[in-house]
């Protein structure tokens, strides 16, 4: 797991717990307007993908037993992780690509909304992304995967290509960073990446003709199944934030500038839109800065968020990093994560961290992004996530004008009842995350997601048959 060189372990900040009368005071528990819809509080559950899907991407028991649990900490609102709008085989993340993942979907919003008493809302995080392969073993990289070109048969005149083949096999590093490009070694070193500016090929070239009718299909299907709104996945390593990342450069009018890089994210909105019942509160994720050289910076997010506000957005959502392009090397057979280099760390940061610290880092950004809102004439609210695990910070940034909705995701994965209990002035019983990812080790692997806090409950151990539990210790008002 990569850190801040020279990291040391931060102590958790104080946090402020409230009596019940203070807490009914708080702008946190006060009521707070996404377009067509009413949270009852300014909590907010962000997307996280739990890894319960099944291989085709339907909604399992273990997904509904996941959000219930969730529901029952009654946040104003519930993410359901970044769902595939595809309908192509995606391995076991969950998909709304097709009709047939309907009935699944129904009965999680049912399931939420029962296990809340009707006071969450619940909204969907809708995905597209581009391929990535694994990391290939050198000897089939050279033998099949590398496209032989007229670069590489320059350095070797007079051979074939079968012979080029073997003969690159067989040349030491130094000599492959000559003979190579740079996206060849990265192909070789890291496993391929499609990136959006690859515009040779034609399924990419034609993103911005496909992708809005793809996601507007997708918020139909969402309204179908009684969502209460749709967050469009512009965040992380995936295609709609690679396009608004200042490394977007494709020529055709959808990269470069901020304006070009904005346009694709807009038109896929404006479908949206017009597609959607009125009844969906429709607002998207996106990054307040990449975190990777070369990357947007703060000053394109704040412009970002304003066209978003102009057109009419609900929320906006505010996560950073998370990308591919500072990755770590993963092994042979495996593929490259986005979460594992510095950028990934600023996007789920650990106790061990710089001197800021891991906690709140994203509210600095955050505050900058909503005043240039503010500044341009909108009141769009705008959701603050990352590091925020205590009633002292939450309730501080609110006050200070900083975010309108307090993001936590792993604070509300290690206990999922800490809004409810700080609501109710007992938040002495909060089971307080560490910060030390091993939720995220297992989301890397593609493993059932859990906290490694839930085992350690005194009555809460594991299940009687003695596995891991799959969701939180229960608690009783
Ligand atoms: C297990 C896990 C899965 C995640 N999956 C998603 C996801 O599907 N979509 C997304 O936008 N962010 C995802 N995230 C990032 C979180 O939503 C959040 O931005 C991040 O954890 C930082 O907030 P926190 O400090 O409150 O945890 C995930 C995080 C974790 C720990
Ligand atoms: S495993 Fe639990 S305690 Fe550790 S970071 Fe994840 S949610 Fe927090």
């Amino acid at each position: 797991m990569w850190h801040p060189p020279g990291a040391i372990r931060h102590p958790l900040p104080e946090p402020g717990w409230p009596t019940e009368a203070q807490a009914a005071a708080a702008r946190l528990f006060s009521p707070v307007r996404l377009g067509p819809i009413q949270l009852e509080q300014r909590t907010w559950v962000p997307a996280m993908v739990p890894w319960r899907a099944t291989e085709e991407g339907f909604v399992t028991n273990d997904v509904l037993a996941w959000y219930a649990r969730f529901a029952q900490g009654r946040p104003g609102a519930l993410v359901v992780e970044a769902t595939g709008i595809r309908d192509v085989p995606s391995g076991p993340l969950l998909r709304i690509g097709h009709d047939r993942f309907l009935p699944g979907l129904e009965k999680l919003v049912e399931t939420v909304r029962k296990a809340s008493g009707g006071k969450t809302r619940l909204l969907i995080q809708i995905i597209d992304f581009l391929s990535i392969r694994r990391r290939p073993e050198p000897g089939k990289f050279f033998a099949r995967f590398l496209e032989i070109t007229e670069a590489h048969r320059g350095h070797f005149p007079g051979k074939d290509d079968a012979a080029i083949r073997t003969a690159l096999a067989g040349l030491p590093e130094a000599e492959l960073e000559r003979v190579l490009s740079p996206r060849e070694l990265e192909s070789l070193r890291l496993g391929a990446r499609e990136r959006v500016s690859d515009t040779h090929l034609a399924h990419i070239r034609d993103l911005p003709k496909v992708l809005p009718g793809l996601f507007a299909d997708t918020a139909v299907r969402a309204g179908k199944a009684g969502f209460d709104g749709v967050e469009l996945h512009y965040a992380h390593a995936y295609t709609m934030s690679s396009f608004l990342s200042a490394l977007n450069d494709r020529a055709d009018g959808y990269g470069g500038t901020r304006e070009n890089r904005v346009r694709l994210p807009l038109e896929v909105f404006r479908a949206v839109k017009a597609a959607s019942p009125k009844s969906l509160a429709l607002g998207c994720r996106f990054l307040s800065e990449d975190c990777v050289p070369g990357g947007s910076t703060l000053e394109d997010s704040a412009f970002f968020a304003v066209e978003f506000a102009r057109a009419g957005m609900d929320f906006l959502s505010l996560s950073r990093g998370g990308r591919f392009e500072d990755a770590e090397q993963p092994k042979v057979g495996q593929a490259a994560y986005p979460y594992t280099g510095p950028s990934g760390w600023e996007c789920m940061p650990t106790a061990m961290a710089d001197a800021k610290g891991p906690f709140g880092r994203n509210v600095a950004a955050s505050a900058r992004i909503r005043a240039a809102v503010r500044a341009a004439g909108f009141q769009t609210p705008v959701v603050v996530s990352g590091g925020i695990s205590s009633f002292a910070q939450a309730e501080g940034i609110l006050q200070r004008g900083e975010a309108d909705l307090i993001g936590a995701a792993r604070q509300s994965l290690a206990d999922p009842d800490w809004f409810l209990k700080t609501r109710r002035g007992r938040g002495s019983e909060v089971r307080r995350c560490t910060y030390t990812n091993y939720c995220e080790g297992l989301d890397q692997m593609h493993k059932q997601v859990t906290c490694k806090l839930w085992d350690r409950e005194p009555g809460g151990d594991r299940t009687p048959d003695g596995k891991r539990r799959l969701v939180a210790p229960g608690w009783a008002p």
